[in-house]
């Protein structure tokens, strides 16, 4: 990828400090952008941007957010703009887990899962819309899922927001209309990240499998190029959005699954 496609750009990252979002603020770092990354745990935030090699006067800065928490994303935005500049490229990306099936699901983790990563990323979008749409260029780019499209037994919750966000994104991109601003989702499938390794035990268990069995029968025998994605080909594929070679896309949500999802 050539190295200074987002020169001068400024990208809000959230849930920044760890697997895909951590590839996306890093691939979005080395095409130029300044980049903020924004973790409910700042530390891990802090250390994951210090390794980020700065170029001249580009900068790289962490900020704490909790995305169920409306007033915690208008001060993240809020001190991006103060210390970066004003939000050119958003990438909703924070999120997790719960693997239960629907007897047993809790209500307040499905709650919470919502608020997360369909309620956070709207409030986000909110924040930054109109500035991008008076500046005539924006990009915003929503993480969703294989899991927006297809339904998964025993992810209810995540199913259901990520579904959501491809709702969101489709709305999005129509309200922006020819502002220059465009809103993508990308639809992962399975990324070798915490959030998937975090899981096998409980899929495991829900399965009825054994530990040692889970990640290849319940994960990659639905995966045709049978292995786990690695969080830098999203992260790749996040610039060429954030890219103005990609002005023509909006309102999609694109697959990156190693084939599991066609459509
Ligand atoms: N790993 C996969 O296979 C996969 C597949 C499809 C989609 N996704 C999506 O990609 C995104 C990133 O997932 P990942 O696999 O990199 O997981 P991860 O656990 O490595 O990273 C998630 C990050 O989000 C942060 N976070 C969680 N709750 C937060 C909150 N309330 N406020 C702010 N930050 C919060 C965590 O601290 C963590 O740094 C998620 O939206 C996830 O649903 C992941």
């Amino acid at each position: 990828m050539k190295t200074d496609i987002l020169q001068g750009r400024v990208a809000l990252v959230t849930g920044g400090a760890s697997g895909i979002g951590l590839a996306i603020a890093r691939k979005l770092f080395e095409a130029g952008s300044h980049v903020a990354i924004a973790d409910v745990n700042l530390d891990r935030a802090e250390a994951a941007i210090r390794d980020f090699p700065a170029r001249d006067a580009q900068q790289k800065i962490a900020l704490q957010v909790d995305m169920s928490d409306t007033s915690s994303i208008l001060q993240m935005v809020s001190a991006c703009e103060g210390r970066l500049g004003t939000v050119d490229i958003l990438v909703n990306n924070a999120g997790f887990q719960h693997v239960a099936p629907i007897e047993t699901f809790p209500p307040e983790t499905f709650r919470k899962l919502i608020d997360v990563m369909l309620v956070g990323p709207f409030v986000a979008t909110q924040a930054v819309f109109a500035k991008m749409k008076q500046r005539r260029w924006g990009r915003i780019i929503n993480i969703s899922s294989i899991n927006g499209k297809i339904g998964a037994p025993f992810k209810a919750g995540y199913c259901s927001a990520k579904h959501g966000i491809i709702g969101l994104t489709r709305v999005t991109a129509v309200e922006a209309g020819d502002s220059g601003v465009t809103c993508n989702a990308i639809c992962p499938g399975f990324v070798d990240t915490p959030l998937v390794r975090n899981q096998l035990a409980d899929l495991g268990a829900a399965y009825q499998l054994p530990p040692d069995r889970v990640l290849d029968d319940a994960i990659l025998q639905h995966v045709p190029q049978k292995r786990l994605l690695d969080a830098a080909e999203i992260g790749d594929f996040a610039v060429f959005l954030a890219s103005d070679a990609a002005a023509a896309i909006t309102g999609q949500s694109i697959n990156i699954s190693g084939g599991y999802v066609m459509h």
